[in-house]
């Protein structure tokens, strides 16, 4: 039975892929920031808690996702073979001019730096499995309209951040994709009140990219319901 380790698991999308991944019959290794985060988890996920473990570490530190990786080498914790990173969350309005020096390196660190952790921790880890193994990041379409400028800017970073991982890892047994999300998306409750898509139907996208051995550097864009059934897919 395959594991995904998934990195921002206890937010809307983190939520999504996990959702995802059970419905595949993957288990799932859970990075969760404490305790009382790990609580969404039950509050959101109905099927399949069983097969999740959970982690507790500090994804916005470097050594949090690296610890996690060397308990997994230890047997501590599952192998895992695919990894779902979507940390970050931070939307804020705030102007650039307003923003102090501590302000954008807070946010960068948040929304950037954490999955940069994740992908230096964990690849190294899935290029030794030699066996066909993922690693799936969720960016956002706020990096090409601009309007919210510090969650442009860390996603701009983001783009960046995938470009350079589907060129570094195209010849290597780890798939790399970036699902690059333009519509809003939370868990089932909230988007329920609030006329947005649910993470039980986005799940599906990273579903199917589980399931095409073949979707290797792509960016599947995402910004209508209809893109879930039929994905948009550019090859990068
Ligand atoms: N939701 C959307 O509609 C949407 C649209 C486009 C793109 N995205 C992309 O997906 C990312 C995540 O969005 P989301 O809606 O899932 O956000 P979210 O619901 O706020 O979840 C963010 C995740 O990151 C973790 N996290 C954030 N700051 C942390 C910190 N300082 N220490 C430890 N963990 C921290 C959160 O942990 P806690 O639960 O413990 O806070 C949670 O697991 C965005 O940044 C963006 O790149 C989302």
């Amino acid at each position: 039975m395959e594991t995904v380790l998934v990195v921002g698991s206890t937010g809307h999308i983190g939520i999504a892929a996990i959702q995802a991944v059970l419905h595949s019959g993957r288990n799932v290794l859970a990075i969760v920031r404490n305790q009382d985060s790990a609580k969404k988890l039950s509050q959101h996920i109905s099927e399949g808690l069983e097969r999740v473990t959970t982690v507790e570490a500090s994804v916005v530190s470097d050594r949090g996702v690296q610890d996690v990786v060397d308990k997994v080498r230890t047997g501590a914790l599952p192998a895992f073979q695919h990894v779902f990173s979507s940390v970050g969350g931070n939307y804020t309005e705030q102007g650039m001019l307003e923003t102090t020096t501590e302000e954008l390196r807070q946010i960068m660190n948040q929304n950037f730096e954490s999955n940069f952790f994740a992908y230096r921790a964990t690849v190294p880890y899935l290029l030794e499995q030699k066996t066909a193994c993922s690693w799936t990041i969720c960016t956002g379409g706020q990096g090409d309209i601009g309007v919210r400028p510090l969650p442009a800017m860390t996603q701009g970073a983001l783009y960046s951040f995938s470009y350079s991982a589907c060129k570094a890892l195209a010849s290597t047994n780890v798939r790399f994709n970036e699902i690059y999300l333009a519509i809003r998306v939370e868990v089932d409750v909230d988007a329920e009140q609030h006329g947005v898509m649910k993470s039980s139907v986005f799940g599906r996208v990273y579903e199917k990219i589980l399931a095409t051995p073949g979707m290797k550097s792509c960016r599947i864009r995402v910004k209508a319901e209809e893109d879930v059934e039929n994905l948009k897919v550019e090859q990068k």
